[in-house]
């Protein structure tokens, strides 16, 4: 049994770290701890300060206030006038698309990063047969660059990555040019890795379906800002903030008014006049009769049927809708469906029913799957001003 991360030692640790490009604040007030075997994900999108964060834990770009921890040190906290040059810090980096260098064994590709520190020969040989043994690549010594499958080279490149010795291995977008059944198949080779080798991953993708799959702990983030850091289930579960609900996965959303509030359960007015009960978390701040709000439910939470009666225990909590378009994606059936009130949704039905374009069906909300979101908030977030506080000196 392995021991919980919780219990593991810290390997790095972001504490209030900002770092601001002229006007622009790419990185603001962020902070986190990786601990060791621990995968952390940086989550979002583009231009949200994914890559300066992790330039920052290795070296490349300098905080411009804060402080980073790696091992037992500060390696870089410009109030306190340090900062530890890359090539003393001994992190592992894994570049994008993995940077194998065609021309090059893969024995020389390991050994890269010990050639550029005069590393003698001897040790250098003792090194990469280790490691090559560790990720299973050991008898691949003289094969070049060109004639790897993609496994291959991912492991070449963690290899190369942890040559040094590092705590950690920093990986930004490693999979973001590969198709997307090579994706897939290194998502799991590299999870399988990661564990078996007990590897602590400071990971950086906008691609929330790798973050949820290969991730211990996922950090959220939006305009340089960290909005919600969590295990993917329950970040998935239990999203605090309508950017990160809206991020990760699909959401039905629909509008209504409160009607009352009672023992947890809140009634709503839908805008085309049917009352839902509601159980789910509850996301307002306080319930007022006739406040704004919104119902929110995963899609694989809806109950499908085609009659009414069948759709959901609470049978008041069903509302029509008719099947637009179906996608057959080989397992199942991606359909948009048009609700009451006009809104369009996109669920999954099963392959095995007979479904046809127009057909009305009916959608259980089961109570207790259903969140209320104040629907102010929700607005408020989605256009949330930026403010470019001076933080730094
Ligand atoms: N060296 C730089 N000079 C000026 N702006 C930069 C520099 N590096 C990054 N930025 C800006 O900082 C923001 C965050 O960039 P980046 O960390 O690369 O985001 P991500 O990796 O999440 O896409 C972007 O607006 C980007 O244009
Ligand atoms: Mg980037």
């Amino acid at each position: 049994m392995q021991k919980a991360v919780e219990d593991q030692p810290l390997v790095l640790r972001f504490e209030n770290v900002s770092r601001r490009f002229g006007a622009h604040t790419a990185v603001d007030c962020v902070g986190f701890e990786l601990r060791r075997g621990e995968v952390l994900t940086l989550l979002g999108p583009s231009g949200c300060g994914k890559t300066t964060t992790l330039r920052i834990a290795i070296g490349l770009e300098r905080a411009g206030a804060g402080r980073v921890h790696y091992r037992d040190r500060v390696v870089d906290s410009p109030a306190e006038r340090i900062f530890v040059a890359p090539e003393q810090r001994d992190m592992g980096m894994v570049f994008q698309s993995y940077a194998i260098w065609p021309h090059m064994n893969v024995f020389e590709n390991v050994a890269f990063p010990l050639r550029t520190r005069r590393t003698d020969q001897g040790v250098v040989a003792a090194k990469v047969a280790a490691i090559l043994g560790q990720v299973g690549l050991t008898g691949y010594e003289d094969r070049s660059g060109m004639q790897l499958s993609g496994g291959q080279q991912q492991r070449v490149a963690v290899a190369r990555g942890l040559i040094a010795s590092p705590d950690v291995l920093l990986m930004d977008e490693p999979f973001s040019n590969l198709d997307a059944k090579l994706r897939d198949q290194m998502r799991a080779e590299l999870k399988i890795l990661q564990r078996r080798l007990g590897l602590s991953i400071l990971f950086v993708t906008h691609d929330q379906t790798e973050a949820l799959a290969l991730s211990d702990r996922i950090a959220v983030m939006r305009d340089g800002r960290i909005e919600q850091i969590g295990t993917p289930v329950d970040l998935y579960t239990n999203p605090q903030v309508p950017f990160v609900r809206d991020f990760l996965g699909q959401s039905l959303l629909l509008q209504g008014r409160v009607v009352r509030s009672e023992t947890g359960v809140v009634r709503v007015r839908l805008e085309h006049g049917q009352v839902i009960d509601a159980s789910g978390r509850n996301h307002l701040t306080s319930v007022t009769p006739d406040m704004p709000c919104l119902l929110v439910i995963r899609p694989e939470e809806m109950v499908v049927a085609v009659g009414p009666e069948a759709a959901v225990a609470e049978p008041s909590n069903t509302i029509r809708a008719t099947i637009r378009t179906l996608l057959f994606l080989g397992p199942d059936y991606e359909a948009v469906v048009e609700l009451p009130q006009g809104q369009l949704a996109s669920l999954h039905l099963r392959r095995e029913a007979m479904w046809q374009e127009g057909q009305a069906i009916h959608l259980g909300l089961p109570a207790d799957k259903l969140q209320i979101w104040d629907r102010q908030k929700d607005s408020h977030d989605q256009h949330r001003p930026r403010l470019h506080v001076a933080r730094e000196g």
